[in-house]
């Protein structure tokens, strides 16, 4: 079966090498031209572990192409997917459409023969509907479906994610597009992978609700974590309590200090608004926005607050600025507003991070020092603040610590260290929802 992926960015580029390692014939169109040079060149523009290897595998076994020329790769396409950006628009929170609308354009005046086009993008509910009109407009004579197939992969486990998926959702109008999407996802109904399969409209909600609910549990175990730190309880102990019921589940109760990402922020301002014009508002979701982008502001008031109310002059250790680990994702990650306002308040930052300091350096001030590793980033530092809980830190014990460090204050807004360890090395030691 011939694919053709519009986008090479996370999703286009992840779904594009699966599908081909299923023995599918994709091609991915990218028309940044930096990035589509690098991928013609074997280098892959972002950190996701396995990806290098996927793509490189399949581009050498012929089944995987890059190219910046849409017409020539939709030429024989059988299933079409659109994984361009959707970011927020500017003003309103609404999800702008505007590369998948132009790539739909494109796609319905070079397509010659029956194809699905399927949404992969996270899209606004009805999007499905208006990808149909725009190409029916344009060319009422071709035969052709629309579809919606939701990604629900992680940074950082995406091949994992994509290959071995709680379930696959697929929106549908016609029994030939299910049939297609069936065949191309076949490998995964072998090893039975469930299918939900709805409406093309269901599947768009499914996306949002989705990654909102997922927002909201996160967002709640981080309020139970402030509620744990006035009343002298466990945040930990809290989570695997409430989580071992099977209704309630023990994934996503990590807190820490605020969800950030490209898909979390975005999708749960674009559910609220979606709500809001349909006239049915989604007060959860609107509150899981503001309380996090409140917790994400006032995270640094916790580094000042354990410095004894002033940073200023003071050499802060900072180990983690991706939005999480295994990514070199910058995109609404904590450590921008922790990390700036802790510059402005007078502090000297030395940072870093094992992928993500090139992405950082544009995002946070120039003042901010990046160190090769996190010992150098350490080593005679006033305080450390963990940002993002990166493997590599962890290994690092308390007694190293204390010999490498000049103060004794940690600030650990991931959890990663063990308060009564950390005590008895005489730091005064502080993280999330866990009695100080
Ligand atoms: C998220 C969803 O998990 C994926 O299912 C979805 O496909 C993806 O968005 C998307 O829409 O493309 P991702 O943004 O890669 O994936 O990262 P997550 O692992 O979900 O983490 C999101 C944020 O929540 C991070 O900032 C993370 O630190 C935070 N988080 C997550 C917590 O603070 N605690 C947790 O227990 C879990």
């Amino acid at each position: 079966m011939r694919v053709t992926m519009i986008g090479g960015g996370y999703v286009g580029l992840v779904s594009g090498a699966c599908f081909a390692q299923f023995g599918m014939e994709v091609v991915v169109v990218e028309v940044d031209e930096r990035k589509l040079t690098a991928l013609q060149n074997g280098k892959i523009p972002i950190f996701e572990p396995g990806l290098d290897n996927l793509v490189a595998e399949n581009v050498a076994a012929g089944r995987l192409s890059f190219t910046g020329n849409m017409d020539a790769a939709l030429v024989g396409a059988e299933v079409v997917f659109i994984a361009v950006g959707t970011p927020t628009r500017r003003g309103d929170g609404h999800a702008d459409l505007t590369y998948v609308y132009q790539a739909v354009e494109q796609v319905a005046r070079k397509l010659s023969g029956y194809a699905v086009i399927v949404t992969k993008s996270t899209v606004p509910v009805g999007t499905g509907r208006k990808v149909a009109e725009i190409m029916r407009t344009a060319r009422p004579e071709l035969e052709f479906d629309v579809a919606s197939n939701p990604e629900f992969l992680r940074e950082g486990s995406a091949i994992g994610d994509f290959m071995r998926p709680d379930r696959v959702v697929i929106g549908v109008e016609s029994e030939r597009a299910e049939a297609v999407l069936r065949t191309l996802y076949r490998p995964l109904f072998l090893i039975e992978t469930p299918i939900v399969v709805t409406t093309i409209e269901t599947a768009e909600l499914i996306k949002y609700a989705a990654n909102s609910f997922l927002a909201m549990k996160v967002t709640f175990i981080n309020e139970v974590a402030d509620l744990c730190e006035r009343v002298g309880a466990d945040v930990h102990d809290v989570a695997r309590g409430m989580g071992l019921d099977g209704r309630i589940g023990r994934k996503f109760l990590h807190a820490g200090p605020g969800f950030g990402g490209s898909c979390f922020p975005k999708d749960t301002l674009a559910m609220a608004r979606i709500g809001q014009d349909a006239g049915a508002p989604q007060r959860l979701v609107e509150t899981v926005v503001q309380v996090n982008d409140a917790r994400k502001s006032t995270m640094a008031k916790r580094v000042t607050t354990a410095c004894g109310g002033s940073v200023r002059g003071m050499k802060i250790a900072v180990w983690g600025l991706t939005f999480k680990p295994e990514t070199d994702d910058m995109r609404d990650a904590p450590s921008i507003p922790v990390v700036s306002r802790l510059v402005e308040e007078g502090a000297d930052i030395h940072a870093f991070d094992p992928e993500g300091m090139e992405a950082a350096k544009p995002q946070l001030p120039t003042a901010v020092v990046y160190e090769s590793d996190a010992i150098a980033a350490v080593t005679g530092a006033d305080v450390l603040v963990v940002l993002t809980e990166w493997n590599v830190f962890r290994a690092v014990s308390p007694a190293r610590l204390k010999s490498l460090m000049k103060g004794r204050v940690i600030v650990d807004l991931r959890n990663i260290f063990d308060p009564v360890a950390m005590r008895a090395e005489g730091f005064a030691y502080s993280s999330i929802g866990r009695a100080v």
